[in-house]
């Protein structure tokens, strides 16, 4: 039995943007130091340290070869959630998601791509904020469905994305 689980969402008016206390949203910059490119490596790897089916660990080739290099990547689809720097406390990477696209032209469908949230963050909205952030740029766009694929034993992820609205889809 397959355990990707295929999930959709209609949308039917352009989402509104939740507020998360205490972290501000941004784009991903080419900018650095600090990099983004290293400190979503980071995220990526702590928010899946503790999930019982893991994911292959990834280093900047990967990044690139995985993001940068796809013909559906924009720094302005990579959507960062930091807490803001304090005195000699830098700011902290705490929540990310990506909107990639499946096929090519008139046939792309958007798709949400690698959804994740540090786990000391987890349950304060930061979720819900970056796919409300996404599914509103899927309307600006002009698509009024959103795709993404998840895992049966993601089961947080699974019960976060039936909150939000996602049903399964062939
Ligand atoms: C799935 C994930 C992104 C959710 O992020 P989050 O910031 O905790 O989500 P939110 O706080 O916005 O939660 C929104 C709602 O989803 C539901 N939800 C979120 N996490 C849940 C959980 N662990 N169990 C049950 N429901 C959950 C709740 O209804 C929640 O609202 P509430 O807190 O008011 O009850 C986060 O758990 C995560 O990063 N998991 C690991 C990475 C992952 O699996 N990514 C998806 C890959 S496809």
């Amino acid at each position: 039995m397959s355990t990707v689980l295929q999930l959709a969402r209609c949308l039917d008016s352009r989402p509104s943007i939740p507020k998360a206390p205490g972290v501000a949203l941004r784009n991903f910059s080419h900018a650095e130091p600090p990099s983004d490119i290293d400190r979503w490596l980071e995220l990526r790897r702590q928010a899946f340290a503790r999930e019982r089916l893991g994911v292959r660990h990834w280093d900047r080739d990967d990044f690139e070869r995985e993001m940068l290099a796809k013909d559906w990547w924009l720094p302005d689809r990579m959507w960062l959630v930091e807490t803001p720097a304090q005195d000699d406390t830098p700011s902290r990477l705490v929540g990310a998601v990506t909107l990639a696209m499946r096929g090519k032209g008139e046939k792309s469908v958007p798709v949400v791509h690698w959804l994740i949230v540090l786990p000391a963050w987890r349950r304060r909205g930061i979720g819900r904020l970056l796919m409300a952030t996404l599914e509103a740029e899927c309307w600006n766009l002009g698509f009024r469905q959103v795709r993404l694929e998840t895992h049966l034993r993601w089961q947080r992820a699974v019960q976060f994305y039936e909150r939000l609205g996602y049903r399964p889809s062939p």
